[in-house]
Parts: C-alpha cells; sequence; structure tokens
C-alpha cells in the first residue's frame, strides 16, 4: 500500500518581485514501511519537496495524499493535528527551544499528543543514551554543539513514534560515526514501527542504503 501520493506536484514561490518556479509535474508514490531518499543539487527542491508532502507548504499545483487523505484539502487545524499524529520532523533548521532545556524539547510531541506516560518518557531517555546524548538532557540549546542540536531534533522526531519520518539531511552536520549512528537508528525504528521515511541527502553511500531513491533534477528557474 502507498502511504504516500503525490500527483503531478508544482511549487512556484510568488514573491512581488520575482516568482521561483522550483519544479512541476512531479509524480511519487511511497509505500508504508520504506525509506526513500531524495537527493538533488543544492537549491533544487528537496527541502520544498518535503515541506509539500508533509503539508507545511501548499503545493501551486497537483495533490498530495497520506493514507487516501488529501492533505492540501484539510483545514489549518486538522492539518496540525494530523501533523503532530503522524509525522515526525528534522528540519534543515531545527526549530528548538531555547527556554526548554533538552529533554523537555524531545518531550514536546508526547505533550502535544497527550502521550507522555512513565513508558514514553524512558523510551525517550533511552533514545538520549542511544545518541550519546544521556549527558546532555539537561542542557538547553544553546549549550550544545550543532551535532548535539541535531541529534537533539532526531530524538524529537522520534518520540511519538510516527508513521512517517521527513528528515532533511538528518546526517547533514554529523561526523562518520555520528552520523551512521543516526542512519541505522532509523533504519531501525522504521523496520520495528513499519514507518516511512523520507529523507534529503548529498551522501550517496546513505541514499542509496534507503528502498527507493529520488533524484530532483527537473529545475527551472523563472
Ligand atoms: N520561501 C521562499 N521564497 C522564494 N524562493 C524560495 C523559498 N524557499 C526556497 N526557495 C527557492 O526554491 C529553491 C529550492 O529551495 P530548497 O530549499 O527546496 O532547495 P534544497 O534542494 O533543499 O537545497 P539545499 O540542498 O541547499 O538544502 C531555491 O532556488 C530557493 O532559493
Ligand atoms: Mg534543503
Amino acid at each position: 500500500m502507498n502511504i504516500i501520493m503525490a500527483t503531478s506536484l508544482s511549487k512556484i514561490y510568488e514573491h512581488p518581485q520575482s516568482s521561483v518556479s522550483v519544479f512541476s509535474n512531479l509524480n511519487l508514490n511511497i509505500p508504508q514501511g520504506k525509506s526513500l531518499a531524495i537527493t538533488g543539487e543544492s537549491g533544487r527542491g528537496k527541502t520544498t519537496l518535503l515541506y509539500l508532502l508533509s503539508g507545511l507548504e501548499q503545493a501551486s499545483a497537483g495533490e498530495v495524499l497520506i493514507q487516501g487523505q488529501d492533505i492540501q484539502a484539510l483545514s489549518e487545524e486538522k492539518l496540525a493535528h494530523f501533523r503532530a499524529t503522524y509525522f515526525g520532523f528534522v528540519f534543515q533548521h531545527h526549530f528548538l527551544l531555547n527556554d526548554l532545556n533538552a529533554l523537555d524539547n524531545t518531550l514536546l510531541p508526547l505533550r502535544i499528543t497527550k502521550s507522555l506516560t512513565k513508558t514514553t518518557l524512558e523510551e525517550t531517555k533511552e533514545l538520549f543514551e542511544y545518541l550519546k546524548m544521556g549527558h546532555r538532557m539537561n542542557h538547553r540549546p544553546d549549550e550544545l554543539s550543532g551535532g548535539e542540536k541535531q541529534r537533539l531534533a532526531i530524538i524529537r522526531a522520534l518520540v511519538h513514534k510516527p508513521l512517517v519520518i521527513f528528515a532533511d539531511e538528518p546526517t547533514g552536520f554529523l561526523d562518520k560515526e555520528n552520523a551512521l549512528n543516526i542512519e541505522d537508528l532509523l533504519f531501525d525504528i522504521i523496520k520495528k514501527q513499519n514507518a516511512t521515511l523520507i529523507l534529503s541527502t548529498h551522501n550517496q553511500k546513505f541514499a542509496q542504503k534507503c528502498d527507493l531513491q529520488y533524484t530532483i533534477d527537473d529545475l527551472e528557474v523563472q
């Protein structure tokens, strides 16, 4: 079964003085439980595509169905609920909250979905240990290194066991050992939870480890 079906997707960023056409007529079907790597040169639209597939940006044309649901037809409120429940995000910009310590940042998705329990708290702490972040749980994000913030963002994306994990360059800032750890963790999680992983990466080796690869090569700049 395809969990995500994107048909004839186009995206044009419209601004008063200029508009940027990122891609047009893009079609993508992603089966549940599989991993997909989106590749393509910088500026080709990888982040944009992740935003469209997850409903963070509206497409200029085309349709995105998730479990048969047309996400662009949902109201803002329903879409926000849908995203919080079913999706986990690792953004290129992490959007971590500096007023909260690392642990509390990662507990947010559990609080929003009302699934913070003793068990899910323990599971979250296990993820911190797995990613060698146990000693940083009480630190605020601005006290962490770039790679530590990245790992924190990854923990936050996984705690509520999302159906689909969107990860924009999840190993971008990391050294080889930590990058391989994240790759293992992501593949492990989707196997255990039958989740779907959609990631963007410049790392060809990582891309090749995914079940499917999609390269955006149809750049049109106007
Ligand atoms: N809000 C925006 N308004 C106008 N243009 C935008 C906006 N966001 C992105 N773009 C343009 O859309 C194109 C695709 O950007 P995007 O961030 O999706 O690329 P990318 O493939 O993720 O690049 P990178 O590998 O550098 O992260 C770029 O030319 C970018 O300048
Ligand atoms: Mg990007």
